[in-house]
């Protein structure tokens, strides 16, 4: 039987290799012309701890890493007992076995098992590294992986490494093969046959939010390494100056997001990213952008806070961070993504809102979504437009903070002849001179919130999943939607009325749409990864919305199965 849709679970030791089994697993099956969704969780030691890489495969379109596996591997006996609930009858089991670090308990009924001792065959060849290739030469024979761009990805991954090591791993591969050759196959798990590769590419999150960085006309991009952003700066960095622009690794968060701040007053499209400490961290910089007007775009990669929290693990808690981290009345624009085509088209969206708005925009991911890879449609440059900041056009006397119709007053290259302002942290008149009378800082509040009301109107509206009326609406978001989605469609297969609300402008936020979405649902229910129930929150104290939270905060994201039995459960 070929199950169009298939989720094979790798786990071991830290250091072993599973990252790189699944990602030849993911490589291989995108090659093949089938979409891929891989989700991984690694600890958050530098080395060591249980780390686990899943990819969901499909000729059809996948939207999340799905409820459980159809087949899970095993490199040692943690990955087995962190995992061995979920064996279920039809599930397939590979295991190192025999020679293993453990041996499993009785499989249980209607469970696939297939021991492949690929720690002692590794080891046969003098090559315990290959262990990994072992298992991925018997997955391939074992699920009709793509043996052919298996070999492509790994000899691309291995060959910079040595020809030894390269041929150690390619043998270790044939040997995995043998080993599973021998084997009967009981279990109807096979990945779908190629098909025609489409023009897609396979990109994680984070490559695709510094893709998105460099579509949207980057100039500067200043850093300070944190997980689980680091890897947009990687991206930036290795093609930013390319392109012309720069990139400095500054020596903490305050001083990059000061740093993009300046970049930004000398006339450069500037961003950094960070996760939720350097957010934190960021709080202050973040107020001087909103009082100087000053367009900054920061990409916040959630991670398990407060604190140092879960540096590696999944969550979505920083909303009322973004939404309101700084002190004094601070206004900004707040965006969140869903999957690695949005990481692309909203990177360049916030900052086009940076330059447009004179504010800052923080565009919100998370860690599942980071190193998610997913095939997505070749990004054409041609379809991204770049909105460029109102400069003054050197008529009269230059007023920085000129009070305007839409709030959005010119700005000037340093040096500009007439332009001479003062930019201040202060509050200020319109020329910028510091003011600390009353009507300054009223009709300046004023215009820093009013210039960026429009655009909840402007930007694209909200998706509602669904028509008419309903007994549940499901308002979510950030990757938390590509599971809604799909609990969503089997919850109507299965002759349910629900349907989903989307958002991904989070702030300002569009109430109306929230609204018109509620008025046609019986109960609306929030599913979130955090806590307090933050998105849930904001509904509450900004739309005449009763909100019921769901709200779970164990480090993984939600599976579809959770959200349909919450739905049932309040149906
Ligand atoms: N032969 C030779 N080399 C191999 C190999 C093989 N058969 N299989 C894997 N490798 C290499 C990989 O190429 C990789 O090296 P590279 O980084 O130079 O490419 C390395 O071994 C690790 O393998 P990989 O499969 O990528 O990861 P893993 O499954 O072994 O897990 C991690 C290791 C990911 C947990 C660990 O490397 C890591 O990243 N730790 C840091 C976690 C973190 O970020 N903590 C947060 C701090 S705040």
């Amino acid at each position: 039987m070929v199950k169009n849709d298939l989720i094979i679970r790798v786990a071991g030791e830290g250091g072993e290799g599973v990252i790189s089994t699944g990602d030849f697993i993911a490589a291989a099956c995108a090659r093949a012309g089938l979409e891929i969704y891989t989700f991984k969780t690694f600890p958050a030691e530098v080395k060591g701890g249980y780390a686990m890489y899943q990819v969901r495969t499909s000729p059809d379109r996948i939207y999340n890493q799905g409820d459980t596996f159809d087949v899970f591997c095993a490199f040692n006996g943690e990955a087995y007992e962190v995992n061995k609930h979920l064996l279920k009858p039809g599930t397939a089991f590979v295991y190192d076995y025999p020679g293993g670090d453990f041996e499993p308990d009785a499989i249980p009924e209607g469970v696939f098992a297939y021991p492949i001792p690929m720690s002692k065959a590794a080891k046969e060849m003098k090559s315990y590294r290959s262990k990994n290739m072992v298992a991925l030469g018997a997955l391939s024979v074992l699920f009709n992986i793509n043996e052919t761009t298996l070999k492509q990805v790994l000899t691309k991954k291995f060959a910079r490494k040595g020809e030894e090591i390269l041929n150690f791993n390619l043998q270790a591969f044939e040997k995995g093969k043998e080993l599973a050759n021998a084997l009967e196959k009981t279990d109807p798990w096979r990945v779908a046959d190629a098909t025609t590769p489409k023009d897609v590419i396979v990109i994680a999150g984070n490559d695709a939010a510094g893709m998105g960085a460099l579509l949207g006309g980057l100039e500067f991009f200043s850093a300070y390494p944190i997980t689980p952003a680091t890897e947009i700066a990687k991206y930036v960095a290795t093609h930013l100056p390319k392109l012309g622009g720069t990139l400095i690794q500054a020596e903490d968060e305050i001083a990059s997001i000061a740093q993009v701040l300046g970049a930004s007053y000398a006339g450069k499209r500037s961003m950094t990213a960070t996760s939720g400490p350097g957010l934190a961290l960021m709080s202050e910089m973040l107020g001087m952008a909103s009082m100087s007007e000053t367009p900054v775009m920061l990409v916040n990669v959630q991670r398990g806070g407060p604190s140092t929290g879960l540096p590696t693990k999944h969550e979505q808690s920083d909303l009322f961070l973004a939404i309101h981290g700084s002190h004094g009345d601070a206004p900004r624009i707040v965006l969140s993504v869903e999957d690695v085509k949005d990481c692309i088209d909203m990177t360049v969206d916030a900052l086009n809102m940076a330059e447009e708005y004179q504010c800052p925009v923080i565009l919100l991911s998370d860690g599942s979504l980071a190193f998610s890879t997913q095939t997505i449609p070749r990004p054409n440059p041609a379809d991204y437009t770049i909105v460029k900041r109102k400069m003054w056009d050197g008529e009269g006397t230059y007023k920085r903070y000129e009070l305007t119709a839409d709030g959005i007053s010119p700005m000037v290259d340093p040096g500009t002849p007439g332009g001479m302002h003062i930019a201040t942290g202060l509050e200020h008149t319109e020329t910028g001179a510091p003011s600390f009378k009353p009507e300054a800082h009223e009709s300046m509040h004023a215009k820093r919130f009013s210039k960026i009301k429009p655009v909840v109107a402007r930007y694209k509206p909200t998706e509602v999943d669904g028509e008419g009326e309903a007994d549940v609406g499901i308002i979510t978001w950030g990757s938390t939607i590509g599971v809604a989605r799909e609990a969503v469609a089997r919850l109507r297969d299965e002759g349910h009325k629900v349907k989903g609300f989307y958002p991904k402008l989070m702030w300002p936020m569009p109430v109306e749409q929230y609204e018109a979405f509620a008025a046609t649902c019986k109960k609306i229910l929030v599913p979130e990864v955090n806590y307090q129930g933050q998105l849930s929150h904001f509904i509450r104290a900004e739309t005449s919305i009763k909100p019921i939270p769901y709200t779970i905060c164990g480090g993984l994201p939600f599976t579809p199965a959770q959200m349909i039995a919450k739905v049932k459960e309040i149906l």
